[in-house]
């Protein structure tokens, strides 16, 4: 592994995100361009309807031109074999970005039907053209919204794409670190995840999501079962990070 892949801090294009930090938290992009140059470079250079050249082109991108947040490729195994463990009809994601992680879902669950929530009117443009690149956008749908608008985007889900009483068997949890835990309550309260299903949550050390993880802690055994798995920043092995993979209890 290049010393540059192993210490991400020799990067330009981390030192940037340093800078970049408060525009992702208000528009979801690191505010350089980095994101739609992702696209172009994927477009130009992965093998059309071909989900692991799509995959590997994105994080090619993101090691040798700029970092990107997705979950990448270390985080990304952890969350394929949870999706794998869950077989999903139907799966929920919150936190599109570029569409990768949603993508490496649709990948380990073919036949499964996947929604991603996503605040930013931009990342759901990329990520549907990176889906629609790949071949999946007949089964990947990015919705526009969050689960913290009262409930408008939850009804949109429930009224236009099939969200019912325990119809949804996968939920991925990678957007603003303070709403994982309020927007899995608003989604238990909706009663549609079934007993089984699996929920797994990124970032959970780094940035941190300690009331989600307190959470899962108090309930474990009750509510949900679950395994922390101990992991690294992505697209890097020098920053460990914690991915919560739970099963609900019902
Ligand atoms: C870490 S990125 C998601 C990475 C993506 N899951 C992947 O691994 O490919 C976080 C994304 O969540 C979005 N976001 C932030 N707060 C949100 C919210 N409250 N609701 C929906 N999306 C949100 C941001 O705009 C950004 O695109």
């Amino acid at each position: 592994m290049s010393l540059k892949r192993r210490l991400p801090f020799l990067r330009w294009s981390v030192l940037r995100m340093a800078t970049g930090a408060r525009n992702i938290t208000t528009t979801g992009q690191i505010g350089d361009g980095r994101e739609a140059a992702a696209v172009d470079y994927v477009l130009a250079n992965a093998r059309a309807g071909d989900i692991d050249d799509v995959l590997a082109r994105i994080d090619e991108f993101a090691y040798e031109k700029s970092l990107l947040i997705n979950i990448g490729d270390e985080k990304g195994a952890l969350l394929d074999t949870a999706v794998q463990r869950a077989q999903p009809a139907l799966a929920l994601e919150l936190g599109t970005y570029c569409g990768y992680s949603a993508l490496r879902i649709a990948r380990a669950a073919p036949a499964a039907r996947i929604y991603s929530i996503e605040l930013a009117e931009a990342n759901a443009a990329n990520a549907r053209r990176i889906w629609a690149h790949a071949g999946v956008a007949d089964r990947v749908t990015c919705v526009v919204g969050t689960v913290g608008d009262g409930g408008r985007t939850l009804d949109v889900l429930a009224a236009q794409h099939g969200f019912g009483a325990g119809a949804l068997d996968f939920l991925f949890i990678d957007h603003d670190k303070d709403a994982y835990l309020p927007d899995l309550q608003a989604i238990l309260d909706r009663g549609w995840l079934r007993a089984g299903a699996i929920a797994v949550a990124d970032n959970v050390k780094v940035p941190g999501a300690p009331r989600y993880r307190e959470y899962m802690r108090a309930q474990q055994g009750a509510r949900w079962d679950t395994i922390e798995h101990r992991t690294h920043v992505e697209y890097q092995s020098l920053v460990t990070d914690l991915v919560l993979e739970s099963e609900f209890l019902g």
